[in-house]
């Protein structure tokens, strides 16, 4: 059975209820327990719904998919140290958030919602945007007015209505959650979004041949990719498919990094922060909403947070170019990251890493 609880009060929910928030304004979390058909998923597409009983998606006539996921996992060769890659850019609408785009919007329909709104710094929005338009659902996006013009025309072409609002993330998120008449597909708020996102960990084990890897390093702004993981590999761990849950490395430019400094100071909970303007807009956010649930990620897998500068995001992203990689500054983080802590870690280690968002949409940085 699907509940949903809050993270604040534990009050439950029907997974009927169509909404996104407790009562008492806490969180929202997905109860479910997820089965792994090993001989379904054998004779299924290599998409990311081959692993159908593990998303929490009642029928199959409510899912919308563009038939995506099972994104190439390459290695890629850093100054000795071999870093296996996702290449997660390759997404319909070019990044990662189609993983939980698919599923909440798969749920939208599933709820008899008609009309959704959203806030986005541009790529959460363009994949809301793309697969609302495949399911014939209206969709309003609020994004800051810093957003790539790229990623505003981007969601525009699709059909939804884009709302530019001045000021901060923060901003475009209270302005979007005004509108309470309309269901908020928020990719930071609503639970379902990290049913999508933690395919990537059931994928790469699967391409590991069901083994885990022993770090992963990801972007974090919002965090739906590290707390999808972490999601993940807790329910392949806890099927027993996996032995061991891989350290979350969690990334966060110096300029913005609210949950790496709570973490620095042995905190629970990020507490507000000076930030700066960032070449990686995809992770400019000074309040992640699951701010807590982020740190106690990384603390429960023995991982870490990693801050990077401005010069090093630069320069990684140029360099990635040139070696044929044509992504967005956030993804470039990771790879400023990991070349400074190379030595830290050793020859034999598995580490994965994903490629967040595709350069295309971010030519000015080019
Ligand atoms: C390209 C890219 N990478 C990483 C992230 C970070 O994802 P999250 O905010 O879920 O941590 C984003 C978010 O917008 C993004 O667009
Ligand atoms: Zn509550």
């Amino acid at each position: 059975m699907v509940k949903l609880v809050c993270s604040s009060c534990q009050q439950c929910y029907s997974e009927n209820d169509p909404r996104w928030q407790c009562d008492c304004g806490g969180l929202l979390d997905v109860q479910f327990t997820p089965e792994f058909d090993a001989d379904k998923m054998q004779h299924r597409p290599f998409t990311m719904w081959r692993y159908r009983e593990a998303i929490p998606v009642l029928h199959d006539s409510n899912i919308v998919s563009f038939y995506e996921g099972f994104t190439p996992l390459i290695d890629i060769d850093m100054d000795g140290l071999t870093v296996k890659v996702k290449m997660d850019h390759l997404f319909p609408s070019g990044s990662f958030k189609d993983r939980g785009a698919s599923v909440l919007i798969s749920k939208v329909k599933e709820l008899g919602v008609h009309h959704v709104v959203e806030d986005s710094s541009g790529n959460a929005g363009a994949a809301i945007a793309a697969y609302c338009a495949r399911a014939r659902i209206e969709c309003d996006i609020y994004v800051s007015s810093f957003a790539s013009p790229e990623k505003l025309r981007h969601i525009e072409s699709m059909g939804a209505r884009v709302h530019k609002v001045p000021g901060s993330r923060e901003d475009a998120a209270e302005a979007a959650q005004a509108s309470r008449t309309v269901y908020y597909a928020s990719h930071a708020w609503n639970p379902y979004f990290l049913h999508g996102t933690k395919t990537l960990a059931y994928e790469m084990c699967e391409q590991l041949d069901w083994r885990a890897p022993d770090r992963l390093v990801v972007p974090v702004g919002n965090g739906t990719l590290l707390l999808g993981a972490f999601i993940g590999f807790t329910e392949l761990l806890n099927a027993g498919i996996i032995d061991k849950m891989p350290k979350l490395i969690a990334v966060q430019t110096a300029n913005c990094a609210p949950c790496a400094e709570a973490f620095r100071k042995g905190k629970d909970d990020i507490s507000a922060i000076d930030s700066k303007p960032t070449l990686a807009e995809g992770i400019a956010v000074a309040q992640p909403v699951r701010g807590s649930q982020i740190i106690s990620a990384v603390r429960n897998t023995d991982g870490d947070f990693l801050t990077v500068s401005e010069n090093d995001i630069k320069e990684w992203l140029h360099h990635l170019y040139r070696r044929g990689y044509y992504i967005e500054p956030t993804s470039a983080v990771v790879f400023a990251a990991l070349s400074r802590c190379g030595q830290k870690i050793a020859k034999n280690e598995v580490i994965v890493t994903v490629i967040t968002g595709h350069g295309l949409k971010t030519q000015k940085y080019t």
